[in-house]
């Protein structure tokens, strides 16, 4: 069994104790259709070294083998949709660097296996660079970055939603974190936000109506012209 506890001090600095696999798997089977779900996306804001991320990016590939896994592109695909929809924040470097390597790990294990001699570094690549993106070292409660080398706090925490808009085009949007847990405004409220204060940087920068829906959502602090998902790295 994995160890619980790394040291008395992290317990006592930052409430370091792992959750046991059994407790992990008896909480996940409490949503088990959405850890099943390949695209459903989950996010643990103190996700430690990814005792509950890796179960669910297991749970993923599972249904991924049983639906694809008689196709190597198809397997492919969908194994990287898997691994696009698992978010974590940590405030522990070298929790979120062991987090970022147990998830690859145990991507590349299942896409080797699956896709054989059809298995390509670009895709590893692709999903390396996933990773990087979707787990995040910095603070939950602020909702801002911690920077590896300066401590530094000052830069809000920003992910990167991936949309499959075809087969195999991705399109990359990124958003920040603290605005994507506010309740949006209600077009009124923000309408009358950007006519009262017409240049009130919050309502602004931070939201836009959907040309669609007609509702108030967040807006993209950047966006990304769609890409091939293996080129996601390159193109970004
Ligand atoms: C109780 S452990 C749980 C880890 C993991 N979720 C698990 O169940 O195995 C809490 C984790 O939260 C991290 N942590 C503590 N304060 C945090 C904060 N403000 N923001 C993000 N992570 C934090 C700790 O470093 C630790 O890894």
């Amino acid at each position: 069994m994995e160890k619980q506890v790394k040291s008395k001090q992290r317990v006592a600095d930052h409430g370091e104790v792992f959750t046991a696999e059994r407790e992990v798997n008896a909480m996940l089977d409490l949503v088990k259709q959405e850890t099943e779900r390949i695209n459903s996306r989950f996010l643990e804001p103190a996700c430690g070294d990814g005792n509950f991320l890796s179960e669910i990016l297991r749970r993923k590939l599972a249904v991924v083998k049983r639906s694809y896994g008689k196709s190597p592109a198809d397997y492919e695909r969908y194994a990287v949709m898997a691994v696009m929809s698992i978010y974590g924040v940590e405030l522990l470097q070298d929790n979120a660097d062991a987090c970022r390597a147990r998830l690859f790990d145990i991507w590349d294990k299942e896409y080797t296996a699956n896709c054989k001699k059809e298995a390509n570094d670009a895709c590893r690549d692709a999903v390396r660079f996933v990773l990087s993106r979707n787990i995040l070292c910095g603070n939950a409660l602020s909702l801002m970055c911690v920077d590896e080398n300066t401590n530094d706090t000052d830069t809000p925490i920003i992910f990167s939603e991936w949309e499959f808009v075809s087969e195999t085009m991705v399109k990359r949007r990124d958003y920040r974190l603290d605005v994507l847990l506010k309740e949006n405004p209600e077009p009124d409220q923000y309408s009358a936000q950007l006519s009262l204060f017409g240049d009130d940087a919050m309502a602004q920068d931070n939201w836009m109506i959907d040309p669609v829906t007609n509702e108030v959502r967040p807006k993209p602090v950047q966006e990304f012209p769609a890409t091939s998902y293996r080129r996601i790295a390159q193109d970004a």
